[in-house]
């Protein structure tokens, strides 16, 4: 029985441990594993109420405003967990009536949704709800320790979604309103749009109604630069999305990134363009992952700048997702303020031709570009000229940009690639936190948001290292928002069921220097005095810390040594708690290595009749490789003794005990294997009855799941199915791999037409 038992333990196991340590360029496995009830966060749930993925730090009143499904909270920003104040936006009956009879689910879509809060100028918050299909906005004053709306409300569209599924963006710069979202009950028009607070009935500020412009698309962000405080400039606001392409041959709808700009001055046109961007400039962002023939779909970006350089030092980081359902691999891709701000200021256009009179195909503009250039802000140089608002714009400029506001380049993310790419649950929020590390540098630390409730913690210092997972939702929870204060230096975290507050720092968790040391996590560092590991700025000590994940200033620690008795016939399990995904664990018996190492505990089985005697001194070993170097380190020891009292009578029954909890455990086995193949076939029946079943990847068994992740060696392009006949598109020779349409019945330029 035994060695079938031991045959599908490490039959299971063992490639996950000999494939865990390997480094992969697609998956970055996290090191550390915390689950959510040691994640040492603080919670807040209210009855009753979900949907929190609206947040507003108020630093200067010491609250987190939150925004949930009809109502809005205040919470004590040093512990969420402490709720001040709240009130309640609800639907009038009647409405929700009215919203039922449209055809829209009365418990759930008719409810009103709160998507917008921001801080103005004078205090007070601006807050839009979906208001049960029918948006609306008012005006939210916090006073005497209470939140009260200010009626009556205003009219939300083209500020906030109808549908609450819908994503959207906004940012509120002075009490001007940007805001990136569908405008119509159908969800079907999308607009970009600027609700001035100055001359307000003058009307907002809008994209053209054209698929050139924005063809169904999904907003993901916005931020604003302040390129006028140096450069004399016109200041901008960018927007993060992605949409369905025009500019590739394909025959299917295939989803490319996005970002695009305006600047604030704009007013629109005289006559062209009136009340419509003159300034809307967009382009595609490559967020390349090898093996990957789709474009990836950005999920969130995050603008992270060094205060201390200009901003054209700023880099926008953001998270992919692919759009095929046959990968499950996420990445992160960070761009240059600059590199986009020159792809807008010097690129060439793209520009729609017929080809042959029956199709259109979207190539480089290489004909003449009218003055002022198309797109550009009015800054100084135009000022000086006879162009001092974008009304004076020559029909030329405008008409040029409203037909072609895509520039022909793809942004090209920094390094040429993703500084990280993983495995496993769709990566949603990120933010960015600079940290001096003791060696002096600083590092760009991102917390990472997955659709499955988990906070990754990941650097990016020449490679890429996850240093840990940490289950904040359970049952999982897609984290919908992610917020940093400064004030307070938490994270705070946004889901349907609830909101999370977690410090980023959590050095408590490693125990040992060695696993201080080699996390890698430039928070912490290793009191040698206090034998703690301890975060960096709350320490006066000298601490041990190595961003390479150099441990050699370690000391030798003392491992536990445990001793345990084993009578005859007995089995016992030797349990080895490893910290780190990223080791490899070695058994030894009396210091020689024994050749199966499972990581879920050693069984050892004291069988008298072959004379199998398991006595002798067991030790587990953590084996990590760091970019330093390897280290070994003994986690436990166990000194095993035969116990020799029992009698030759008790040793017979004992031994009978043990052949008949071996009889049991081949029952079991037995049981768990029929079971095992029983699901099988009930899955692999189901899909060969379901050949079209897209969610089959969700549908594995967790534990194929897991081996699977932990799978480096696995390539992507095995997995990708590469005889799709309309999937493999690109663009006009950016991509030299794969079938390029475009150039097989096609002239390239304009010029040549
Ligand atoms: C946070 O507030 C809650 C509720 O008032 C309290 O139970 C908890 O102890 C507080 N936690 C911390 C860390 O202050
Ligand atoms: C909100 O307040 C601003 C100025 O404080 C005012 O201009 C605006 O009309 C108010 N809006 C609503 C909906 O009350
Ligand atoms: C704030 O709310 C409390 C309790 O609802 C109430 O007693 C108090 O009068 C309110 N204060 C103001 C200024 O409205
Ligand atoms: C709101 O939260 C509920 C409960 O988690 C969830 O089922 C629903 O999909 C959420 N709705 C939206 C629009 O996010
Ligand atoms: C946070 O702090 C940094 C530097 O300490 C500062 O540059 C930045 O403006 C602050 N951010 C906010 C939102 O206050
Ligand atoms: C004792 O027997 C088990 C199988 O029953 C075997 O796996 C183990 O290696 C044996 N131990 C020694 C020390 O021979
Ligand atoms: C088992 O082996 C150890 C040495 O490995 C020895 O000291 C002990 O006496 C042996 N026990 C029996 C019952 O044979």
């Amino acid at each position: 029985m035994h060695p079938l038992l031991s045959l599908s333990v490490f039959g299971l196991l063992l490639p996950a441990a000999l494939m865990r340590v390997e480094d992969s360029a697609l998956d970055c496995i996290p090191r550390r594993s915390v689950p959510s009830n040691g994640n040492n966060a603080l919670l807040f749930q209210e009855e009753g109420v979900f949907n929190y993925s609206t947040m507003l730090l108020r630093e200067d009143l010491d609250l987190l405003v939150v925004g949930a499904r009809e109502a809005v909270f205040a919470l004590d920003l040093r512990n969420i967990s402490r709720k001040i104040t709240s009130v309640e936006w609800k639907v009038p009956l009647n409405q929700v009536k009215a919203c039922g009879s449209k055809g829209k689910n009365e418990k759930t879509e008719c409810k009103n949704y709160i998507r917008i809060i921001h801080e103005m100028t004078d205090g007070k918050m601006y807050v839009c709800g979906t208001n049960a299909f029918d948006p609306a906005c008012k005006n939210m004053s916090y006073v005497d320790g209470n939140l009260t709306f200010t009626e009556p409300a205003e009219d939300g569209k083209g500020k906030c979604p109808f549908d609450p599924s819908q994503r959207h963006a906004s940012i509120m710069i002075k009490n001007d309103l940007y805001s990136a979202t569908s405008v119509n009950f159908l969800g079907s028009e999308s607009v970009l749009m600027l609700s001035p607070s100055v001359n307000p009935q003058s009307g907002p500020i809008r994209t053209d109604i054209k698929t050139s412009w924005l063809y169904d698309p999904t907003f993901v962000s916005m931020a604003s630069m302040p390129d006028s405080e140096k450069d004399g400039d016109d200041d901008k606001v960018y927007i993060f999305f992605s949409e369905t392409a025009l500019e590739f041959d394909c025959y299917s709808k295939l989803g490319v990134s996005r970002v695009a700009r305006v600047c604030k001055g704009d007013q629109g046109g005289r006559r062209t363009l009136q009340k419509k961007w003159t300034s809307f400039l967009k382009a595609r962002l490559e967020c390349p992952v090898p093996g990957s023939k789709l474009p990836y779909i950005i999920q969130d970006s995050y603008r992270w700048c060094d205060p201390s350089l200009h901003w054209k030092e700023c880099v926008f980081y953001a998270t992919f997702t692919p759009q095929s359902l046959t990968s499950e691999i996420s990445a992160v891709c960070a761009y240059r303020m600059s590199d986009i701000s020159k792809q807008f200021s010097e690129g060439k256009y793209k520009t729609q031709t017929q080809v042959e009179g029956l199709y259109v195909k979207w190539v480089t503009f290489s004909g003449e570009v009218p003055k002022p250039r198309p797109g550009t802000c009015i800054n100084k140089e135009a000022t000086n000229s006879e162009i001092k608002t974008t009304l004076d714009l020559p029909d030329k400029t405008l008409q040029f940009i409203q037909d072609k506001p895509l520039m022909d380049q793809a942004i090209e993310p920094m390094e040429g690639k993703p500084l990280l790419m993983h495995k496993g649950a769709a990566f949603t929020q990120i933010i960015v936190k600079q940290v001096q590390a003791l060696d002096g540098e600083k590092y760009n630390v991102m917390f990472i948001g997955t659709d499955q409730g988990k906070l990754l913690k990941a650097l990016h210092n020449k490679d890429m290292f996850i240093i840990e997972e940490v289950q904040l939702f359970t049952p999982p929870q897609k984290i919908k928002i992610l917020k940093f204060s400064n004030n307070t230096g938490q994270i705070y975290v946004g889901s349907d069921v609830g909101v999370a507050q977690i410090s980023p720092a959590n050095c408590e968790r490693s125990s040992t220097c060695f696993d201080c040391v080699l996390s890698r996590d430039p928070y912490c560092g290793w009191d040698k005095d206090e034998g703690k590991c301890v975060s960096v700025s709350s320490s006066q000590s000298v601490l041990i810390q190595d961003m390479k994940g150099n441990a050699r200033l370690c000391p030798d620690a003392a491992p536990v040594v445990e001793t345990l008795k084993i009578s005859p016939g007995e089995t016992l399990k030797l349990m080895c708690p490893s910290t780190s995904n990223l080791a490899k664990l070695i058994w030894m018996r009396n210091g020689t290595p024994l050749p199966h190492s499972p990581e879920d505990g050693l069984l050892i089985l004291d069988d008298s009749d072959n004379n199998n005697n398991t006595s002798g001194k067991y030790s587990c070993l953590s084996v990590e490789k760091s970019k330093a170097g390897e280290y070994k380190t003994v986690v436990v020891n166990y000194e095993v003794s035969r116990s020799l009292e029992n009698t030759r009578r008790d040793i017979t029954q004992a031994q009978s005990g043990g052949q008949s909890r071996s009889g049991l455990i081949v029952a079991v086995v037995v049981l768990v294997v029929s079971l095992v193949l029983l699901l099988t076939w009930k899955v692999v029946k189901r899909h060969i009855n379901l050949p079209c079943d897209r969610t089959k990847t969700k549908e594995e068994p967790q534990q194929t799941r897991d081996l699977e992740a932990r799978d480096a060696r696995v390539p992507l392009a095995a997995k990708t199915p590469n005889n799709h006949t309309n999937a493999p598109c690109q663009s006009d020779g950016t991509n030299p791999t794969g079938v390029n349409f475009s150039s097989m019945h096609l002239p390239v330029d304009e010029s040549t037409i």
